[in-house]
């Protein structure tokens, strides 16, 4: 059966339980027509009744009064031609115009799914997982062409849509913005919801309704940024976290992006996302095209929870590659709060002898190996190991790791330089700057011109020279600081626009070169925790530092909201030392290891410094973790009790044979004579019997009653306890 249906005047897309439709109106402007619930057929029931509206122009002129842009539902909507809402893109043509009119000129469906040059975008190795419906549109006076992709997913609820800009004409046009979709949904009543924060407060839940006007998420850094994500949702009415209509957006992209929704004045609400059109143009001289990166658009009937879940599983399945997306990820210890810059071979293999008999799997070098790296104001660019540091080389200390029986990570972050390097003093021009302008730094440090192929070389030639120096398993990719000067010495004025974009394609080239050679290093993205946590940075790394903020309370939120996106396995979790590094609280050890089990676990502590007590019980939890991390890691996820709401949180991850559950239980705050809390369980099988036990609790109970009735949680004494609770068909 075909997933994608061509009908004479429209296209049907049967994305595994979401449809959505598309048509040509009056035989050349493409229209929206669906997208959400189920169609077996679409006959037009909804199609579009045209009436004489003041105010919007007529594109036919007096022929046709009832006829306007500025009323119909379209699928890649332009300006300047009657539609005065959001457009979709804008172009600048030789002569200074900007008007276009994109007209339908074809349309055919391929299977699969192309890859889009350059980008990372999401993919389907299985036959008949996916097609593609490939809709061109073109402006028959200037030869300018769009070509509209819509890829539909068998088994999941969730259309991905790209675009393709191409200058068949005879003059060069600039693009001035080049959204990757558009969508005009009808309805009343939507809210939107938006993950927004800052470094160490990343992904915080933010919703509002949606009433006319625009509201939009922006990031202008140069990084999709701690402070916005491209994800954004739209609620139907009456929706939350288990029922209704909500439609979910996001970007495989890690750069300047906006997400935005625009409720228009009959009640239109058009979702638009793609790369920021701040400080962006694009030039196509005759002959060369531009490709977006591409927006996925899925959708639930049954509130957020479910379109997390579609989300969770549709970025394992068909966005991270590679042979460690379905592999269990290890336990590991990260030197960064234990040692900062301070450490020297001895002090590491302290710390991996400690590490092993604990039960913990990875060890992973932080900040301050190469170079003269002894605080944060130099050496990056110089790939070097300092061998005041590590005398043997990095060769040696992974050997000595490995002969513990741990596996051995590095951190790297190749992106930035440091003014006091050897590669600066080389080459004071390979960073992003505007000649005869001084230079911004953040931490001391500049951004590398990765829109140059030569500063690209430079990066994939000195980290390959570490990798290929050791046995070396794992590596933290981090980036820390935003992009300013955005200009480039690689490229002439007319092109200096590009040069953000640009910068992000040198990054995923690199990125491409680097982990397609070593397919068995376990990549983690991180940008000063989890700055750059998009679909972009997942396809090549199939997990993400979460947050720099450790403390299990902040974690609950900035957990919970990422969530609502992303995988669990994609998130690091780690315990580290009280009183916490970032806000200074102290919270027990078994709290602190309950909120980093979200997904994949680890310390960033100094083990040495544990005392009889805390060796025993990591050990315990380590042991706790490996015989349950296959459900904690690619189980499905459910959000029970949002942290945002009150001085509680719970969640829980359930095996996908609902054979075996796992619930945390958090009591952020005690409260005095309060009620108790029953907590009503989710995602079970309604018909099995569950032993259910943890926290003093040992009950058997059909799942349809844990479901129906609830669990009456224990009385958790003082702040900032937990529970966890196991539950066993
Ligand atoms: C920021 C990261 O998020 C931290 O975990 C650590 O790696 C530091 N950078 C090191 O400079």
């Amino acid at each position: 059966m075909s997933i994608i249906e061509r009908h004479p005047d429209h296209f049907l897309l049967k994305a595994g339980g979401a449809s959505y439709v598309l048509h040509v109106v009056r035989e050349k402007y493409l229209a929206h027509a669906h997208w959400g619930s189920p169609l077996r057929a679409w006959k037009g029931a909804n199609a579009p009744r045209f009436t004489d509206r003041s105010f919007s122009p007529n594109p036919a002129g007096s022929t046709d009064r009832t006829f306007s842009l500025d009323t119909l539902r379209q699928e890649y909507p332009g300006s300047g031609r009657t539609d005065f809402r959001s457009p979709a893109f804008e172009v600048q043509f030789a002569d200074g115009s900007t008007v276009v009119d994109l007209f339908f000129a074809g349309a055919s469906v391929v299977p699969g799914k192309p890859s889009l040059e350059g980008l990372p975008s999401t993919h389907a190795d299985q036959p008949g997982a996916v097609e593609t419906l490939q809709v061109l549109l073109t402006d028959a006076l200037s030869g300018l062409s769009v070509a509209l992709s819509y890829s539909a997913f068998r088994d999941y609820p969730v259309v991905t849509r790209s675009v393709r800009f191409t200058n068949a004409g005879k003059q060069p046009v600039t693009l001035r913005r080049a959204l990757s979709f558009s969508l005009d949904l009808e309805g009343e009543g939507y809210s939107w919801l938006q993950l927004s924060g800052a470094h160490i407060r990343e992904r915080q839940v933010v919703e509002r309704a949606l009433t006319a006007g625009t509201v939009s998420v922006e990031s202008r850094r140069g990084a999709s940024s701690h402070q916005q994500n491209p994800f954004v949702a739209v609620l139907g009415p009456g929706a939350d976290e288990d029922h209704g209509e909500v439609f979910g957006f996001n970007l495989a992209y890690s750069g300047n992006f906006v997400s935005l929704a625009e409720v228009d004045q009959f009640g239109i609400t058009r979702v638009q996302s793609g790369i920021n059109p701040f400080d962006f143009a694009w030039k196509l001289e005759p002959g060369e095209s531009f490709q977006t990166p591409e927006g996925i658009l899925a959708y639930s009937h049954q509130g957020l929870g479910a379109l997390s879940r579609t989300f969770h599983r549709f970025y394992q399945d068909h966005l991270c590659r590679g042979p460690h997306v379905l592999r269990e990820r290890p336990i590991l210890i990260n030197n960064w709060e234990a040692t900062y810059f301070q450490f020297n071979q001895k002090k590491l293999e302290a710390i991996v002898d400690k590490a092993r008999p604990l039960g913990i799997e990875l060890f992973v070098l932080d900040d301050g190996w190469f170079g003269h790296r002894d605080n944060d104001k130099t050496s990056l660019g110089d790939w070097t190991v300092d061998p005041k540091k590590l005398p043997g080389g990095m060769g040696a200390l992974a050997d000595k790791v490995h002969a513990q029986g741990m596996k051995f990570g590095l951190w790297f972050e190749p992106e930035m330089v440091s003014q006091d390097s050897d590669l600066y003093r080389a080459h004071p021009d390979w960073c992003l700057h505007v000649e005869g302008r001084s230079r911004s730094t953040s931490r001391d440090q500049l951004v590398l011109d990765l829109s140059r192929p030569e500063v690209c070389s430079y990066i994939v030639d000195s980290v390959t020279k570490i990798l290929d120096s050791g046995k070396i398993d794992y590596v933290k990719w981090d980036m820390n600081r935003h992009l300013t000067e955005v200009g480039s010495a690689g490229r002439g004025a007319d092109r200096q626009r590009e040069t953000a974009h640009r910068h992000l394609l040198g990054l995923y080239g690199v990125l491409e070169a680097i982990t397609t050679q070593y397919p068995e290093i376990l990549f983690e993205s991180c940008s000063g925790g989890g700055g750059r946590f998009d679909p972009g940075m997942l396809y090549y790394m199939p997990q993400v530092w979460t947050s720099d903020n450790t403390d299990a309370v902040c974690r609950l939120e900035i957990q919970w909201g990422t969530s609502l996106a992303y995988p669990p396995v994609t998130m690091g979790g780690h315990v580290s030392a009280v009183p916490n590094h970032q806000v200074h609280r102290i919270t027990p050890l078994e709290t602190r290891a309950d909120a980093a089990m979200v997904g994949n676990f680890g310390y960033e502590l100094d083990p040495l410094r544990f005392t009889e007590e805390e060796t025993l019980a990591v050990t315990r939890i380590n042991a706790w973790y490996k015989a349950h991390r296959a459900v904690l890691q690619f189980g499905d996820f459910y959000r029970i009790k949002s942290p945002f709401d009150g001085v509680s949180a719970a969640w829980m991850t359930v095996s996908r044979d609902r054979s075996l559950a796992v619930l945390f239980y958090f009591q952020i705050l005690a409260r005095p004579n309060v009620g108790q809390v029953v907590l009503r369980v989710k995602g079970l099988d309604a018909d099995k019997t569950y032993t259910v036990e943890g926290g003093g609790i040992s009950v058997r109970c059909s799942g349809d009653e844990l479901m129906g009735v609830g669990l009456r949680m224990p009385e958790l004494l003082g702040d900032f306890q937990s529970l966890r609770l196991t539950l066993q068909s």
